[in-house]
């Protein structure tokens, strides 16, 4: 019963069969090889627009030299709270940019209102403005909470970025998720609705240490390389991550994997959700964070279930838990099975 991460899952069949497949052989390196100018049409194609890439090992380089590439040292990002850019990425924006601050901006359920980046953009650029220019915006999807932006959301606080002179980033690191969730399609959620530069996770999609960074304006890449070298981000086989990420769009395999994904988190907050248990904030993706009686953690844990305490930031005062509760956070991947649900539910119930 592994829930601790998507990240602890390994990698798809699929995928491990294309690495195998892209290792045989040569190919010449640093990205020039036949896979990675697939891979430029593969996007283009799913993006339905001429887009430009990099591949990153990480997600945190994915988001470091995304908005490394839209926000100058001398500007701000705008980020939720709880953005994995702001809290769990010790400064690599900061890093890469050469000193972009972040600020971060409460919302509920993981998302950025309308009204809260209003409210920040004021502060930043009204009367009250003590010298600081916002630069950027950042967005994740799915979000840190297990919520998804809808469209017309992205849209509406995209032109609200747009309006105010700043560009925007999407931390896709589980855009799988989102879009397998959402059911649109890729375009409608990322540069239609106004974004520009997209971090798209393959990793916890079910590939390993492949992320891509995706520009929608490919203008918007140049000079990335240098930033990019001097880094230590320019990976040398780029052909096995490209392998990857071939194999994940062939025959739609990265939207099957996350649907699975998303499945299993809806089953397991459904089963919570009917013997009483609070879950604040909807399993629209792939997590799920229902608050539980320390009593009965305590025996999940005991009876080998993996998972872990979740801090309560961005809850409501009546959604708090008690003394004697405790927020978890499930999360669920390609490779849980319906069985780990179930005997983890079993165990839920049983007293
Ligand atoms: C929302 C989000 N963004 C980005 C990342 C990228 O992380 P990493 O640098 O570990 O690949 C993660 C990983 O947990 C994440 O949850």
């Amino acid at each position: 019963m592994q829930f601790a991460s998507d990240n602890w899952a390994g990698a798809s069949p699929r995928v491990l069969s294309a690495i195998a497949a892209g290792a045989a052989g040569f190919a010449p390196s640093y990205g020039r090889d036949d896979a990675s100018a697939a891979l430029g049409e593969a996007f283009s194609a799913l993006f339905e627009r001429e887009v430009a890439f990099v591949l990153t090992a990480t997600g945190t380089a994915a988001n470091a030299l995304g908005l490394a590439a839209l926000c100058p040292p001398d500007r701000v990002v705008l980020a939720h709270e709880e953005a994995h850019i702001v809290c769990d990425e010790v400064g690599a924006v900061e890093f890469f940019t050469h000193g972009a601050r972040l600020v971060p901006i409460a919302g509920p359920q993981g998302k950025l209102t309308e009204q809260d980046v209003r409210t920040a953009l004021a502060r930043l650029t009204g009367p009250l403005s003590r010298g600081e220019a916002p630069g950027a915006l950042s967005l994740t999807q799915a979000t840190e909470c297990g919520t998804v932006y809808r469209v017309e959301e992205v849209a509406a606080l995209a032109a609200l970025a747009r309006e105010a002179g700043l560009a925007v980033h999407m931390d896709g690191a589980r855009f799988a998720n989102a879009v397998a969730s959402l059911g649109c399609r890729p375009a409608d959620i990322t540069w239609r609705a106004g974004v520009d530069v997209l971090s798209l996770g393959g990793t916890k999609n079910g590939a390993m240490m492949a992320e891509a960074v995706i520009f929608f304006d490919p203008a918007r890449a140049a000079g990335l390389d240098w930033r990019r070298k001097r880094g230590g981000h320019v990976v040398s086989k780029a052909r096995l991550i490209a392998s990857q990420f071939l194999a994940l769009l062939e025959e739609g395999h990265w939207l099957d994997l996350a649907r699975h994904a998303n499945s299993m988190a809806s089953r397991l907050a459904a089963g919570l959700a009917a013997m009483g248990f609070r879950v604040p904030w909807p399993a629209e993706a792939n997590e799920v964070f229902p608050i539980l009686p320390r009593a009965v953690a305590a025996r999940l844990k005991a009876n080998g279930a993996i998972f872990h305490s979740w801090p309560i930031a961005g809850l409501s005062e009546a959604e708090v838990p008690a003394e004697d509760e405790v927020l978890v956070r499930l999360v669920t991947s390609f490779a849980t099975t319906p069985a780990e649900v179930e005997r983890f539910l079993g165990i839920v119930s049983s007293e």
